[in-house]
């Protein structure tokens, strides 16, 4: 009983410690303040187990590294990772030298990962780390293109570097990714997009998590409006083409237009219709 009682006791204790840890703000979240080293190892070592874990549902394809997928992983990499991770003699952007933690040089990423984690990551990204999903922004192809340049990269030189990367652009809408492993299903698939699109930046989506916002209107109860965005019909074929091209259908319109694929739009704007 009394060992119980102890028990509960440093449970109270405990929780009531971490609540004034938050309320008085005593966490540092500044990203000059780094974190202290073991929390630094102790994070490296749950990204490195909780990518291991899932990675292994995208074995690679054979024959992954081809000088074809090593030209286009190389355009990919320029257009999208260079500004972060940057690449034999050049450096990152201004901006990700201040980031915490700092986006690491990837010339050695094939040391610590094997091929389907560099897939996994670049796919998904890395939840509070800075490092984004390329789900909706690189296709199936164009991801494991990206792996094929980082598998290629430890040897290469800055020369081999710059005419690799003399190759045109990286696509960029990638109208529906991939299937995952178990399958999501069509309303997770929406939420799913709504976040990765940056639509919770600005509004409030009933169902879907994100920041407490009032840049745009609260999206709900769409269906029985007489317009949205003050001129689109609030039919799929409406809110459909309101998503993609906002400023094609009111010229004054603050909402920006996001790249986004007519399947992934239709996608949303079902999921508006029912919500
Ligand atoms: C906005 C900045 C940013 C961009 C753009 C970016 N990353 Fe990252 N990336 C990060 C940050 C931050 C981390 C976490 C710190 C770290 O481990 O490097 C990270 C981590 C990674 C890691 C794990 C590295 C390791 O060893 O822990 C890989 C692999 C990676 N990124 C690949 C890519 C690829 C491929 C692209 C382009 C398709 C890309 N990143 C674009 C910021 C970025
Ligand atoms: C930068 C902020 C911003 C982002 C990001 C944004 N929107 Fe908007 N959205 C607005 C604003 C502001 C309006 C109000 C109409 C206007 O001012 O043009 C609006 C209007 C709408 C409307 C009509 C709502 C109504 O009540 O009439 C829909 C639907 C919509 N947005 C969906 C989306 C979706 C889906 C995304 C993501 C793909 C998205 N928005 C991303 C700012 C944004």
């Amino acid at each position: 009983m009394a060992a119980l009682a102890a028990l509960a006791a440093a449970g109270v204790l405990g929780a009531a410690g971490a609540a004034a840890f938050v309320w008085f703000g005593v966490y540092d979240v500044s990203a000059t303040g780094p974190h202290l080293q073991p929390v630094h190892s102790l994070l490296e070592l749950a990204l490195k187990r909780a990518v291991q874990r899932r990675a292994d549902a995208h074995p690679p394809p054979p024959d992954l590294v081809t000088a074809a997928r090593v030209m286009q992983g190389a355009a990919c990499f320029r257009d999208r990772c260079v500004a972060c991770h940057g690449a034999p003699g050049v450096a990152p952007e201004r901006f990700a030298l201040g980031m915490q933690p700092v986006p690491t040089s990837l010339i050695e990423a094939t040391r610590h990962w094997r091929r389907q984690d560099l897939y996994w990551i670049t796919r998904n990204g890395i939840k509070m780390s800075g490092m984004p999903a390329w789900e909706y922004r690189l296709d199936e192809r164009e991801l494991w293109s990206v792996v094929a340049f980082l598998d290629a990269l430890p040897l290469m030189t800055p020369d081999q570097y710059r005419a690799l990367t003399a190759a045109p652009r990286c696509d960029g809408i990638v109208d529906a990714p991939a299937p995952l492993d178990p399958p999501l299903t069509t309303v997770e698939l929406a939420r799913r997009a709504f976040r990765q699109h940056g639509c919770t930046a600005c509004h409030v989506i009933p169902g879907v998590v994100g920041p407490d916002t009032s840049n745009g209107p609260r999206l709900s109860g769409l269906a029985g409006r007489d317009r949205i965005g003050g001129k689109a019909f609030p039919t799929e074929d409406g809110i459909a083409a309101w998503i993609r091209d906002p400023q094609a259908i009111d010229a004054h319109s603050a909402m920006p237009a996001l790249g986004i694929s007519e399947t992934q739009a239709r996608l949303m704007a079902r999921y508006l219709l029912a919500h």
